[in-house]
C-alpha cells in the first residue's frame, strides 16, 4: 500500500478541507441545534462531484478512487459530521450498489442523477425489529402480476426525508429465510409510501433521521436489484463497503477534535505557560494523535483493499470497530483539554463527542464488526 497520496489524492483532500472551513463551518453549530439539514451546502457538495465520488463519469461521477474518498470524509467530518453521513450514505449504500448491481436502464434512471447530485438516496434495511439481525426483515414484498406489493416499516433511515430514491430490503418469500429477501428501488411519492416520525437524535442533528412506513405500495417489478433473493447478499456486500464511509467519519471527528484542543492548548495558559507545556496535556495530545494516525491507516487499508479488488469485509470491520472507538476516546479528551470550554457548544467538542457515539451504532454496532472480523479470522 503506498500511503504517499497521489496528485489526485491531494487535490481531493484540499477541495474537501476547503470546502469544510469555507462552507460547513458556518452554521455548523446552529444546524446541530435547531436540526437543519444542510440543504445548500449538501447541493454544492454535488456540484463538486462529493455525492457520486467513485461511480465512473459516464454515469455522472467521479471517477475516483476510495483512497480518495477516506481523504474527503475525513475533512468533511473534521468540521460537520452530519453532512458526512448524508455523503457517506450516497456514495457506499446507494451509488455504489445501483453501480454494481443495476441493470443499465436503472442505472441511467437513477444513478445519474445521485452520482451527479441531483438526487439524494437512502438505504432502507434496519426495522423496529431487524437491526443488528437483519435476516429478520419484517418488510414483505409479495410478487403480483407486474409489481411487488411493499408493506412494512423501516426505522432510522439516514436522509429519510431529503432522499428521492429509496433502497428498500424486504422479504418475499419467508419459507426461504435470507434467500427469499430482494431489494427494491422505490420513490419518493408513490402511492402508499409514507415519510414518519423524524427522530430527535443526540448527535449529527443536522441529518434527516426518519421511520418509513409501506402502505400497499406497487414497486414496478422492474425496480427489483439483482436476481430474485439477491437483497441481503446486497446489503452485505453494500454495508462491507459502507463500514469504510462511517470509519472515516469517525476519524474525521477525531481528527477534528484534535485540532482544535492541539490550537486550543498552545493559546490557553496555566500556571505560568501554555497548556501544552505540561506534560499532562502534552501526553494526552501525544495520545490522540497516535490513535488517530493508527484508525487512518486502517481506514487507508480497507479502501486500498477495495481499490485493489481485495476482499475488504475484514479490513473494513477493523476500521470501522477501531475508529469509531478512538473517536469516543478522542474527543472525550479534546474536552478535557478544554475544561469547562469544552463542555459548551461554541468550542465544538462537545457536539463532536455526541457525533461521535453513532459511529458505534449505525451500519452496524461495534459488537456486530467483531462478529464479522472473529468469522473472517476463524474460518
Ligand atoms: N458479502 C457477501 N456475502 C455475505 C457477506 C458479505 N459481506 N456477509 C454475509 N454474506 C452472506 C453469507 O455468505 C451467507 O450466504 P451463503 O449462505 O450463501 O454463504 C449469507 O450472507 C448469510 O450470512 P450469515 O450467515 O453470516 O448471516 P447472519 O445472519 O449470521 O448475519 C451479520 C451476519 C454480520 C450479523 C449481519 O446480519 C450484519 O451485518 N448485521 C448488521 C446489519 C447492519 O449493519 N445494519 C445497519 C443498518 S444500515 C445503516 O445503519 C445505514 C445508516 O443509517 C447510515
Amino acid at each position: 500500500m503506498n500511503l504517499e497520496l497521489t496528485e489526485e489524492q491531494e487535490t481531493v483532500k484540499r477541495a474537501a478541507r476547503d470546502f469544510a472551513r469555507t462552507e460547513l463551518l458556518p452554521g455548523v453549530i446552529e444546524r446541530d441545534e435547531n436540526q437543519a439539514f444542510p440543504t445548500e451546502q449538501v447541493a454544492k457538495l454535488g456540484e463538486l462531484g462529493f455525492l457520486g465520488m467513485m461511480v465512473a463519469p459516464e454515469y455522472g461521477g467521479g471517477g475516483m478512487d476510495c483512497m480518495s474518498y477516506v481523504h474527503a470524509m475525513e475533512e468533511i467530518c473534521k468540521v460537520d459530521a452530519s453532512t458526512g453521513v448524508i455523503m457517506s450514505v450516497n456514495n457506499s449504500l446507494v451509488c455504489w450498489g445501483f453501480e454494481q448491481f443495476g441493470t443499465e436502464e436503472q442505472k441511467q434512471k437513477y444513478l445519474v442523477p445521485l452520482a451527479s447530485g441531483k438526487n439524494i438516496g437512502a438505504f432502507c434495511l434496519s426495522e423496529p425489529e431487524a437491526g443488528s439481525d437483519a435476516t429478520s426483515q419484517k418488510t414483505t414484498a409479495i410478487e403480483k402480476d407486474d409489481h411487488y406489493l411493499l408493506n412494512g416499516t423501516k426505522n432510522w433511515i439516514s436522509n429519510g426525508s431529503s432522499a428521492s430514491t429509496y433502497l428498500v430490503i424486504a422479504q418475499s418469500d419467508v419459507s426461504k429465510g435470507y434467500r427469499g429477501i430482494n431489494v427494491f428501488i422505490v420513490e419518493k411519492g408513490m402511492d402508499g409510501f409514507i415519510i414518519g416520525t423524524k427522530e430527535n437524535k443526540l448527535g449529527i442533528r443536522g441529518s434527516d433521521t426518519h421511520t418509513l412506513l409501506f402502505n400497499d405500495v406497487k414497486v414496478p417489478k422492474e425496480n427489483r436489484i439483482g436476481d430474485d433473493g439477491f437483497g441481503f447478499k446486497f446489503a452485505m456486500k453494500t454495508l462491507a463497503g459502507g463500514r469504510i464511509g462511517i470509519a472515516s467519519q469517525a476519524l474525521g471527528i477525531a481528527s477534528g477534535a484534535y485540532e482544535l484542543a492541539l490550537a486550543y492548548s498552545k493559546e490557553r495558559k496555566t500556571f505560568g505557560k501554555e497548556i501544552y507545556k505540561h506534560q499532562a496535556i502534552s501526553f494526552k495530545l501525544a495520545d490522540m494523535a497516535t490513535q488517530i494516525e493508527a484508525a487512518r491507516l486502517l481506514c487507508l487499508k480497507a479502501a486500498w483493499h477495495k481499490d485493489t479488488g481485495e476482499d475488504y469485509n475484514l479490513s473494513s470491520a477493523m476500521a470501522k470497530a477501531y475508529s469509531s472507538k478512538i473517536a469516543m476516546d478522542v474527543t472525550s479528551e479534546a474536552i478535557q483539554v478544554h475544561g469547562g470550554y469544552g463542555y459548551v457548544k461554541e468550542y465544538h467538542v462537545e457536539r463532536m463527542l455526541r457525533d461521535a457515539k453513532i459511529t458505534q451504532i449505525y451500519e452496524g454496532t461495534t459488537e456486530i464488526q467483531k462478529i464479522v472480523i472473529s468469522r473472517a479470522l476463524l474460518k
